[in-house]
């Protein structure tokens, strides 16, 4: 068995810079609520005039991780997109990205498990390369969140948590076992997948019959229940840190580097409290880039490694909790 370390980090996200200010013009809300409530300062929309999109960000981040890792596009094996906003119904965005990198026909596959993307899809990765099918894998997380959301008083519970981005990684395989992911965890609860969930449109609702309920149908927006998403996010966060940990004989102690998805501020400093972890050893970026949803880990990773935050032989922990339910974490030695 090989194992797979992270060779190369990029992110990409939208120029266009969106304030909490910029928010309360467009809605009954305020910058004292949205900070204290999710730690969010500003986010970046995608100008609605650009020709940006998921499989566009994602593109771009794809594009800075490859030359990082010192590769070219043709020595990518296997493409995995995690994306809950794709650019089309189908096909996925892995197959633009292999189009828009001019790539070989290699293989792509898209992820569809919101938050928790990005975890769902390193995952993959690591067992192609653990098996020896391939020897390096491009992994990307974009989210083009804006153009989907209610940016109304209706709406201001979730809108004003997401943003839009990109981060990309590749995975390559390395001989040294005592580096690079160590372990991943994935777990799902279904029960509640209709506590943080866009209904529509769908096969059962597709576009016309939308239409024909004049604006009262609204469930093509985001529906969350956040309290109930809270209260479960904060314990299945725990959990799954707590069970990478026990996998690999590791205490929160031996944390260099917890890269929480960057839902809310809040669940990441209830996280860290819980683990009594120092600001030194969670990274958050929240504050600048709102919720990426399967954009957020890598980008939050790519953002403390270009500040020099991880270093070679940290730990690193990923973790994310989100819509399905679902959830993860991977541990990494750097
Ligand atoms: N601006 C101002 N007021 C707002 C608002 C906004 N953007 N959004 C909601 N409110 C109001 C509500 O209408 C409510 O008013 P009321 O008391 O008069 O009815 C009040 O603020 C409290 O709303 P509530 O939903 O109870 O707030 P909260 O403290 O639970 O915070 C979240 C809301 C969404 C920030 C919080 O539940 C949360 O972070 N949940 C987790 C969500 C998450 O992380 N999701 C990402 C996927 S993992």
């Amino acid at each position: 068995m090989y194992n797979s370390k992270i060779t190369g980090l990029g992110y990409y996200v939208p120029e266009n810079i969106v304030t909490n200010d910029d928010l309360s013009e467009l809605m009954d809300t305020n910058d004292a609520w949205i900070q204290e409530r999710t730690g969010i300062k500003e986010r970046r929309w995608i100008d609605k005039n650009s020709d940006e999109s998921s499989a566009t960000m994602g593109a771009k981040a794809s594009k800075i991780a490859i030359e990082r890792a010192g590769l070219t596009k043709d020595d990518i094996d296997f493409i995995v997109f995690a994306t809950l906003s794709p650019d089309y119904f189908f096909p996925g965005c892995g197959v633009q990205i292999q189009d828009m990198l001019d790539m070989p026909t290699i293989g792509a596959i898209d992820i569809r498990n919101q938050c928790s993307g990005f975890i769902y899809a390193i995952s993959t990765a690591d067992q192609f390369i653990k098996t020896g099918m391939y020897k390096n894998i491009l992994v990307i997380g974009a989210e083009y969140h804006s153009n989907g959301l209610d940016k109304t008083t209706r709406g201001r519970g979730v809108s004003v948590i997401f943003g839009d981005g990109a981060g990309a990684c590749v995975l390559s395989r390395t001989d040294d076992n005592s580096k690079g992911i160590l372990s991943s965890h994935l777990h799902s609860e279904g029960k509640y997948a209709d506590k943080l969930i866009v209904k529509s449109p769908s096969i059962k609702n597709w576009v016309p019959d939308i239409i024909n309920t004049n604006g009262e149908d609204t469930s093509y927006y985001p529906y969350m229940d956040g309290t109930f998403v809270f209260k479960n996010a904060i314990v299945r966060f725990s959990e799954v840190i707590k069970e990478g940990l026990e996998k690999n004989n590791l205490n929160t102690e031996d944390i260099d580097m917890l890269i929480p998805h960057q839902a809310n501020l809040r669940i990441s400093q209830f996280v860290q409290k819980k683990f009594g972890l120092s600001n030194d050893q969670v990274f958050n970026n929240i504050m600048k880039f709102g919720n990426t949803t399967a954009a957020s880990i890598i980008i939050a990773l790519t953002d403390a490694w270009e500040q020099n935050k991880i270093k070679e032989n940290d730990l690193v922990v990923l973790a994310a909790f989100g819509s399905g339910f679902t959830w993860g974490s991977v541990i990494i030695r750097w």
